[in-house]
């Protein structure tokens, strides 16, 4: 049996804690049928954790994630908390754990499962077999930048100010994270911003190009501004390997590239940070999609994207890549099976609900894995 790997596992709000639940029982079956073991912690963010402790993460909380070898996210979030101020939303717990771990890669793969050809509201044939991996650099930019802020001038006007800033070393991180990914695929990564107008997209566009030359001249690296990109992206997507780019746009881009495959209830993600002298590199996962408070805790969330978040961790983070790909391998079948939760329904599926779907999942595990 291999030794315990640790895990935080923090649910958050809304439908977290429903789809963290099934990821509970692809534990336990791993934990049954294999030899994979996990000492799992469990804890608060987001709204709740703003009700039962005034803040969105505690410095507590964040301590265990930064022991932790993984953490596991739900999601946070809600309309009770719409009204705080920056500073205190829940969403300061996904911010502050970005950027107290140094979680500067997120990795958001956008992939069109065959079963699932038809749920994108482009037509098959642009987007059967997509498989793009969006690389959005996830602790500097906009983002956090300084000076930001809301000032009131002489004149009695408004003025609210955000900083885009980027370093080299910011730029190159992410970019090696890019590139390495890139080799394991179709060796093809292509670098977004907007250099024709912006000097950090400038320079984020002359670090990549001298990254690419000193270090990955076997990838082919292309570049492209981000407004193309968005409008290729709809145009002819699976032009794309590998995309790299910044904070602001990383966020923008990939929620187009998400919907692409017509299924946000369907898309992991797991955001990166340095590997240290210990080889340890910290590491979260979560799915892309939200809270979702207007189907919170009435059993028909899709378990599916925070599942294969949790197939991630198993890849990135325990180098347990035919466990990951049994899971993913058992999310497919499911839905070849014709089960769809109702963001996924078509006509000729049977709907079902967050724990049948969770049932079905373990069930093809069984006949892939037992
Ligand atoms: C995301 C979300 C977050 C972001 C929010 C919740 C702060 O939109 O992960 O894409 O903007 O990064
Ligand atoms: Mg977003």
């Amino acid at each position: 049996m291999a030794s315990n790997k640790s895990l935080l596992v923090l649910p958050g709000d809304g439908i977290g804690p429903e789809v963290v639940r099934e990821v509970g029982r692809v534990i336990d079956w791993l934990d049954r049928r294999r030899a994979v073991r996990f000492d799992i912690t469990e804890d608060l963010v987001g709204g709740a954790s703003i009700d039962a402790r005034g803040v969105a993460i505690t410095p507590e909380v964040i301590a265990k994630a930064r022991a932790a070898d993984a953490v596991l996210f739900g999601s946070v979030g809600g309309p009770k908390w719409d009204n705080l101020g920056f500073d205190t939303r829940p969403e300061q717990a996904i911010l502050g754990l970005r950027k107290e771990l140094g979680l500067f890669a997120n990795l958001r793969p956008a992939t069109v499962l065959d079963p699932l050809v038809s749920a994108s509201t482009l037509k098959p044939d642009v987007v059967r077999g997509l498989d793009i991996m969006i690389v959005r650099e996830s602790t500097g930019g906009i983002y956090f930048g300084e000076p930001r802020g809301i000032e009131t001038l002489a004149n009695g006007e408004r003025r609210g100010v955000n900083t885009e800033v980027y370093t080299t070393h910011e730029i190159e991180r992410v970019g090696r994270v890019a590139f390495e990914l890139a080799r394991k695929r179709q060796n093809k990564v292509c670098s977004s911003e907007k250099a024709n107008v912006m000097e950090s997209g400038l320079l984020w566009r002359q670090v990549m190009t001298e990254l690419h030359k000193r270090e990955y001249p076997d990838v082919e690296l292309t570049h492209m501004y981000a407004d193309n990109c968005a409008m290729q992206l709809v145009r002819n997507p699976r032009q794309f390997d590998v995309i790299v780019t910044t904070n602001l746009f990383g966020d923008l881009l990939s929620d187009l590239a998400s919907m692409l495959t017509g299924s946000l209830g369907m898309l992991p993600s797991a955001t990166l940070g340095a590997t240290d002298e210990f080889g340890r590199r910290p590491a979260l996962y979560e799915p892309i999609h939200g809270s979702a408070p207007d189907i919170a805790g009435k059993g028909i969330a899709n378990p599916l994207a925070q599942i294969l978040s949790f197939a991630m961790l198993l890849r990135y983070s325990f180098d347990l890549a035919d466990e990951a790909l049994l899971i993913e391998q058992s999310v497919t079948r499911v839905l070849a099976s014709g089960l769809r939760t109702a963001d996924i329904m078509e006509a000729g599926t049977a709907r079902v609900g967050t724990s049948v779907m969770g049932e079905a999942v373990l069930r093809e595990l069984d006949k892939l894995g037992g």
